[in-house]
């Protein structure tokens, strides 16, 4: 139950039910984007309808797109019927193309999504406009030296307050950028796709090279979307992508999958309840998003896929129209659960997972150990900060030396009153971790669950067996 500024969770005897996740926010924010940057109408079935994406869409608007309602998840409904409506929408872009989109009349505001911040710096460094992107005080404190830098070196001009560091950030895009070859300075799918976007917008080709490799939605939408990416192995075990400038991104028709990382709240639910069954519907597998599937089977997790129609469940095979993404059913049952070592690359794989996967460590027999997880310092909140301290308050073990975490297993967690910094991902496992609490839980500030899983708190009480 939701009230005020709190949210109070109560233990579940049971848990059962059949959900369908929001749209994948990683896939909803790029559709728009390219539905965007391409000539001609698009739809999109299926998106998330939290905050974050609303507020691309919102920019996008801001930026010439006609960018319209086409229904409220009636393509999600259609193939199933599982409760849906109200966190998924259907959008209708139509666009001009990249080279019509207009100066905007003010600052492009991206709420709370990081996301939105780096992919729309990357659109518009290849623009001939002007224009000053921010946000809300959290998004405010999320850094962005990682994109000036390569964008600059394109040869946009950026500038950011506190000495280039953090938002606002104003975007002085040119026409043609410089192709490059540059390795991201952090693992992450954020500042990989904007330079990739920039890249379209230079002469020659650019190749973006990552260490550890992370999320290829902006790839393998590219590719939908009629741009040729090569991808390449770098001896080091990184990754290569490039891109070669100057093609058009086309309009298509897609639908996006269910949100995998909105799906791991009930991964992890279903895996510690003593008493639990639950299906999700539609959730998007693509493998360098499915870490969370595999890091739980790891540690003993009962989760099985099961094939959707239509739908490709493999990487190989092409759906109809899921522009590359394959989706699969996740059926989830309890089961006891063992520690894992999480490593570097694990935590890059299934970075928005790791504080639910904290919680489903709280409950594994054995020391859970996570190393090198530092990025989730930057994220909408300090995650290790925050993880940390609402989990012990529910009386788990949890050792926080730097960047690693040790996390001891076999607690029983009490109900606590917890703050979710504002944060969706903290504010919802915090929820979960209520539902075996040994009574009642509170999360402070649960709203913030809205920015990527509207209808949340109503699955919560609606898996009550
Ligand atoms: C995202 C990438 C990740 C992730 C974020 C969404 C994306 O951020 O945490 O929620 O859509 O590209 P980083 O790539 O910056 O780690």
């Amino acid at each position: 139950m939701t009230e005020g500024d709190v949210a109070t969770v109560l233990p579940a005897a049971r848990l059962r039910g059949e959900l369908r996740m929001p749209g994948d926010k990683s896939i909803s924010h790029r559709a728009l984007l390219f539905a965007t940057l391409a000539a001609g109408e698009s739809r999109i079935s299926g998106a998330g309808d939290g905050a974050d994406v609303r507020s691309t869409a919102g920019i996008m608007r801001a930026l010439g797109a006609r960018v319209e309602p086409d229904g409220v998840g009636e393509g999600a409904a259609e193939r199933g019927g599982a409760p849906g409506r109200g966190r998924n929408i259907d959008y209708r872009v139509v666009s001009a193309g990249a080279d019509i989109l207009s100066a905007p009349d003010g600052t492009l505001d991206c709420g709370n999504s990081g996301t939105s911040l780096r992919l729309v710096a990357g659109m518009l460094a290849g623009l001939p406009l002007t224009a000053v992107l921010d946000g809300d005080a959290s998004l405010r404190r999320r850094p962005v030296a990682r994109i000036i830098e390569p964008l600059r070196r394109m040869g946009a001009e950026l500038h950011a307050r506190n000495d280039d560091s953090l938002p606002p950030l104003t975007v002085v895009g040119h026409t043609p950028l410089r192709a490059v070859d540059v390795t991201t300075s952090v693992p992450s799918a954020q500042v990989k796709s904007a330079i990739l976007l920039a890249g379209l917008r230079a002469e020659g080709r650019t190749t973006v090279r990552e260490r550890i490799a992370t999320r290829d939605h902006t790839e393998r939408m590219l590719r939908a979307r009629g741009v040729p990416v090569e991808r390449d192995a770098d001896p080091d075990g990184g990754v290569a992508w490039t891109v070669e400038g100057g093609t058009a991104v086309q309009a298509i028709d897609q639908r996006v999958p269910g949100d995998v990382s909105a799906a791991a709240f009930w991964l992890v639910a279903g895996s510690i309840h003593p008493d639990a069954e639950l299906r999700l519907r539609d959730v998007g597998i693509n493998p360098t998003r499915r870490a969370v599937i595999d890091l739980l089977r790891a540690m003993g997790a009962d989760i099985q896929e099961l094939p959707v129609e239509g739908a490709s469940g493999t990487d190989r095979e092409r759906g109809d129209d899921d522009a590359g993404e394959p989706m699969a059913d996740l059926l989830v049952r309890s089961a006891d659960l063992r520690a894992i070592d999480i490593e570097p690359a694990d935590v890059a794989a299934a970075i928005d997972e790791i504080p639910v996967l904290c919680l489903a460590a709280t409950r594994a027999r054995g020391m859970t150990t996570i190393r090198g997880a530092g990025e989730l310092r930057h994220k909408e909140s300090d995650r290790i900060a925050g993880i940390a301290a609402g989990l012990t308050a529910m009386g788990a073990r949890i050792d926080v030396d730097g960047d690693d975490l040790r996390i001891e297993g076999g607690a029983t967690l009490r109900g606590a009153s917890t703050d979710s910094l504002e944060d969706h991902r903290l504010a919802m496992t915090f929820a979960v971790a209520g539902l075996m609490a040994t009574d009642r839980m509170i999360i402070g500030r649960p709203d913030s669950a809205a920015v990527s899983y509207p209808g949340f708190f109503s699955d919560l009480e609606g898996v009550r067996a």
